[in-house]
């Protein structure tokens, strides 16, 4: 058996973890939004329609802030069409995902769906069909108390209280040629400020968020950050990463330190931010919201069902429906690792998406709910992950990629969190051979005074939970954690995901 072995100081620290970094997004996709958590007519559908097992298992994921309503949809949207009386909201052409919106559900209802999941808005305007005008007036709608047309509009919807979004994204993917209303960095990074300008006129607390590269294969990505970021930084608090990962031609060692890539992503944007931070000699930092990551099989999707191959228009399609295995959870573990060692940088993250669409939460109308397997790594990070972000170091066996050369076997994190007085090591055995001892050592005062682990792994990596399984794979207490003098050890199997709960 090998060993493994991370030293943590509580000294040392990356900073805190925003708790904004648990956020998810829901985008008018397939059956994201109806049949997903919305459902009139559902056994468990509540007066609004909303599906009260899907808002348990939301509220069990831990979401904490929630991008809406899209994603490529947005760049096509006019967000009056959700609003008013639901019988003469208009159907439309939603040219993004090839599909018919009906506009049952916009932003009224996902305002107090969020409020019943416990969630913070945030809001992505159109800058594809659309611009200045309708960013403000929606802006003016969701956060204007009252005294103007379009905000007594609101307060006729139902909602006197205005809903104060603070998240602001300028669009979505405006780097890639297949979003509507494709532009050029230069075009996008004027129309960006010109609206952002705008916006912080009409309400000065909010936050916005700048798009970045929408993958870091983009041709344009370095560049498109910098010549962006140079029209707005003074203007934005964040600019935007995306990131999607899978597991292609049977390579499972490189898909499990997928990791990898995000970190080298993010460091990059990082070296773009900066760059113009020096440019423009200013101590103002823009930081990064990772506003949509996951596991996609983009390699699955057939070509027929793609939105530019299909020749039916869907109403509430079967989209993007990924089924996740264990090798994915361990996989998206690593970039939950990821995200929680750059905390000090990546402030805002977003897990694409949240039900039924490449989702940690599945349904069937008129059925049942599941958790996906990837469900379980975001909800214990949710749950535990608070407070700081540790530096780690971690001395561990090694293995070859094909993608990313050689690779720690073990990937680790840490989080303490005064108010529980805990440290959290989040682990992942990225190896598919052998299990590796992990020996944390804990230096300074904060003593284990208990242990619990968990182990998210399987004998079939391939493992999953499906309609007619749905408990087929859930994390098991790890009985192998002990408290050894200043150490705890623990056991870590090949292509496994493990959470270390310390108690001081
Ligand atoms: O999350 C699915 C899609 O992926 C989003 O609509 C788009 O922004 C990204 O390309």
């Amino acid at each position: 058996m090998a060993n493994s072995r991370i030293v943590i100081d509580h000294d040392f620290t990356v900073g805190p973890v925003n708790p904004r970094l648990f956020g998810s997004f829901v985008e008018h996709l397939g059956r994201c939004v109806y049949d997903g958590l919305y459902e009139p007519g559902h056994p468990l559908a509540d007066e609004n329609g909303f599906r009260s097992d899907v808002i348990h298992l939301v509220k069990e994921l831990g979401i904490t802030t929630i991008r809406y309503p899209g994603g490529n949809f947005v760049s096509g949207y006019r967000w009056e069409d959700g609003v008013g009386p639901k019988d003469q909201r208009p159907r439309r052409l939603d040219l993004a995902w090839h599909s018919i919106e009906s506009n049952q559900f916009g932003l009224d209802e996902f305002a107090k769906w969020t409020e019943a999941v416990n969630s913070e808005v945030m809001l992505a305007v159109n800058l594809g069909t659309r611009g200045l005008e309708n960013a403000i007036e929606l802006l003016e709608y969701a956060n204007v108390r009252t005294g103007t047309t379009v905000s007594e509009q609101r307060a006729a919807n139902g909602h006197p209280e205005p809903y104060g979004v603070k998240m602001w994204c300028l669009g979505n993917e405006m780097d890639g040629p297949w979003q509507i209303g494709h532009k050029t960095a230069d075009d996008y990074g004027k129309l960006a400020a010109q609206v952002a300008r705008s916006m912080r006129k009409t309400d000065g607390s909010i936050e916005l968020v700048a798009c970045g590269s929408s993958n870091r294969e983009m041709p344009t990505h370095g560049e498109w950050e910098r010549v962006v970021l140079e029209h707005t930084y003074d203007l934005v608090d964040y600019i935007s990463c995306h990131a999607y990962f899978e597991e292609q031609d049977g390579d499972l060692l490189s898909f499990l330190a997928s990791g990898t890539q995000m970190d080298d992503f993010i460091k990059e944007v990082v070296a773009a931010i900066d760059h113009v931070k020096s440019l423009k000699r200013t101590d103002k930092t823009v930081n990064i919201s990772f506003d949509e990551w996951n596991i996609w099989y983009r390699s699955h999707y057939p070509k027929a069902t793609r939105p530019n191959g299909v020749d039916e228009w869907g109403v509430v399609p079967r989209l993007l429906e990924d089924v996740y295995t264990v090798a994915d959870a361990v996989a998206f573990g690593g970039l939950m690792i990821t995200l929680l060692r750059n905390a000090d940088r990546v402030t805002s993250a977003s897990l694409a998406q949240l039900v039924n669409v490449i989702a940690p939460i599945m349904t069937e109308p008129g059925g049942p709910s599941w958790r996906q397997t990837t469900f379980f790594p975001f909800a214990q990070a949710s749950a535990l992950g608070r407070g700081e972000a540790l530096q780690v170091k971690i001395t561990s066996p090694s293995h070859s990629t094909d993608r990313y050369g050689e690779v720690s076997t073990i990937d680790a994190v840490a989080t303490y969190d005064a108010a529980r007085n805990a440290t959290t090591v989040f682990a992942v055995n990225r190896g598919n051979t052998e299990t590796v001892d992990l020996d944390i050592v804990l230096r300074g005062d904060l003593m284990a005074a208990t242990v619990t682990a968990t182990t998210l792994s399987d004998d079939d990596v391939y493992a999953a939970n499906t309609l007619s399984a749905p408990e087929r794979v859930t994390p098991q207490a790890n009985d192998t954690a002990a408290i050894s003098g200043s150490s705890v050890t623990v056991s870590l199997p090949p292509v496994s995901w493990t959470v270390i709960d310390i108690r001081h």
